[in-house]
C-alpha cells in the first residue's frame, strides 16, 4: 500500500514526542497500519531552534498554511493549541482533503462545531483523545464505547498541573509558585498556566466530555469556572487536619426536569475525603469516574499530562485514522452532528 504521509503542526513538548514515536516505531505502525506511516513535514514558528527530538531539517517550515494543503499530506496532526491560526489551518486541511488529529481543547471546547461540520462536510476524521486527561482513553469510551449507554454524570480530576500543584502543596507543604514552577518545568502546565490554575482547562476539557457523554454541545462558556488561585496553604492544611485533600474537580451530569433533561458542567476545588479513590490521584495524574444507566460506574485513570503520554494518545489517533483512510472509510463520528439535539443547561 502507498505510504500515509503526515503533517506536524508544532513541534514542542507533545509534537517533538509524536515525531519521536513516528519515527522509533515506524516498523511496528508499518504492521499495524497497514502502510508506512511518514512524517512529511514539521510546521514551527522558528526555524533553526534545538528540539527534543532530531529530525532533518528539510522537514521543517513555517509556512503551515502551505504544508496542510498539499495535495499529498493525508492526515494533519494539529498541536499548537490555541484558537487561531489552529482553526484555520485545521479547516483548511479537511477541505484539501485531510484527516484531522488535534489535542487542541481550547478550540474544541470553544467551537468545535464548525470542526465537526467541516470534517463531515469534507466527509472526513477528525479524532482529539489527547484533548482531555492526556494519555487516558476517555473519549472514545465515551463517544463509541458507551454509546449505547445511558451516561448520567462525568467526574474527575482532569488537569494535571493544578493536580500536580495541590498535591506538592498537601504532602511536601511547597507553596504554590514553587510547586507551580516544578509542574512547568516537567512540560505538564500549558504554554500560560494561568489556563490550568484558573480552571479554563478543566472548563475546556468538561466542555469535551460533556459534550460526549450525553451527546449534545456543551462549550466552555457554559461551564461554571472556578480555579486554584484562592486556594491558599491553610485551606490545604486544615483540609488535611479534616482528612480531606483539595483537588480541583470536573463535574458533569445530566438531569431531569419538569421541561425535559437538563445538562450542568463545573469546574471548582472540592475537599474529599482521603478514603475516596480521587484522593489517590498523585501528581499530575488524571482520574475520570463515569456513571452510567447500564454500565453502572466505571474510572478511568492514568497519567494526564506531559509530552511523552499525551504524545500515547495522538498516536492512537493516528493509527485509527491512518487505518480508515487506507480503507476508505471513516470512524465513528456522532453520526449527524447536525441533527443532534441540543440539551439546556440547567442550574450546576
Ligand atoms: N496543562 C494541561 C494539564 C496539559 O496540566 O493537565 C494537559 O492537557
Amino acid at each position: 500500500a502507498p505510504a500515509v504521509k503526515v503533517a506536524l503542526l508544532g513541534c514542542g513538548v507533545v509534537g517533538s514526542q509524536v515525531a519521536r514515536l513516528l519515527h522509533e516505531q515506524a516498523d511496528d505502525l508499518t504492521a499495524r497500519v497497514g502502510a508506512r506511516v511518514e512524517l512529511v513535514g514539521v510546521a514551527v514558528r522558528r526555524l533553526g531552534l534545538t528540539r527534543d527530538v532530531e529530525l532533518p531539517e528539510d522537514l521543517f517550515t513555517t509556512d503551515a498554511h502551505a504544508l496542510v494543503t498539499r495535495e499529498d499530506v493525508d492526515v494533519v496532526v494539529e498541536l499548537i493549541g490555541g484558537i487561531e491560526p489552529a482553526r484555520s489551518l485545521i479547516l483548511a486541511a479537511l477541505e484539501h482533503g485531510a484527516s484531522v488529529v488535534s489535542a487542541n481543547k481550547a478550540l474544541l471546547a470553544e467551537d468545535g462545531s464548525t470542526l465537526f461540520e467541516a470534517a463531515e462536510r469534507a466527509h472526513r476524521d477528525l479524532y482529539y483523545e489527547a484533548a482531555v486527561a492526556g494519555a487516558i482513553p476517555i473519549l472514545r469510551p465515551l463517544r463509541e464505547s458507551l454509546a449505547g449507554d445511558q451516561v448520567t454524570r462525568v467526574l474527575g480530576i482532569v488537569n494535571g498541573t493544578t493536580n500536580f500543584v495541590l498535591d506538592r502543596m498537601d504532602s511536601s507543604g511547597a507553596g504554590f509558585d514553587e510547586a507551580l514552577q516544578e509542574a512547568q518545568d516537567l512540560g505538564y502546565a500549558e504554554a500560560d498556566p494561568t489556563a490550568d490554575v484558573e480552571g479554563f482547562d478543566a472548563a475546556a476539557k468538561a466542555a469535551i466530555l460533556a459534550s460526549l457523554a450525553f451527546h449534545t454541545r456543551v462549550t466552555a462558556a457554559d461551564v461554571h469556572r472556578e480555579g486554584i488561585a484562592e486556594v491558599t496553604a491553610s485551606d490545604v492544611a486544615s483540609a488535611a487536619e479534616m482528612g480531606c485533600v483539595v483537588k480541583l474537580l470536573a463535574i458533569c451530569a445530566v438531569q431531569d426536569g419538569p421541561d425535559g433533561p437538563s445538562v450542568s458542567a463545573r469546574v471548582h476545588p472540592a475537599m474529599i475525603p482521603r478514603s475516596h479513590p480521587l484522593a489517590s490521584v498523585r501528581e499530575a495524574y488524571n482520574a475520570v469516574f463515569v456513571e452510567s444507566e447500564a454500565a453502572g460506574q466505571l474510572m478511568f485513570y492514568g497519567p494526564g499530562a506531559g509530552g511523552s503520554p499525551t504524545a500515547s494518545a495522538v498516536m492512537g489517533d493516528l493509527v485509527t485514522v491512518a487505518r480508515n483512510r487506507l480503507s476508505d472509510v471513516r470512524g465513528a463520528g456522532e453520526s449527524s452532528y447536525a441533527d443532534l439535539p441540543v440539551l439546556p443547561m440547567g442550574s450546576t
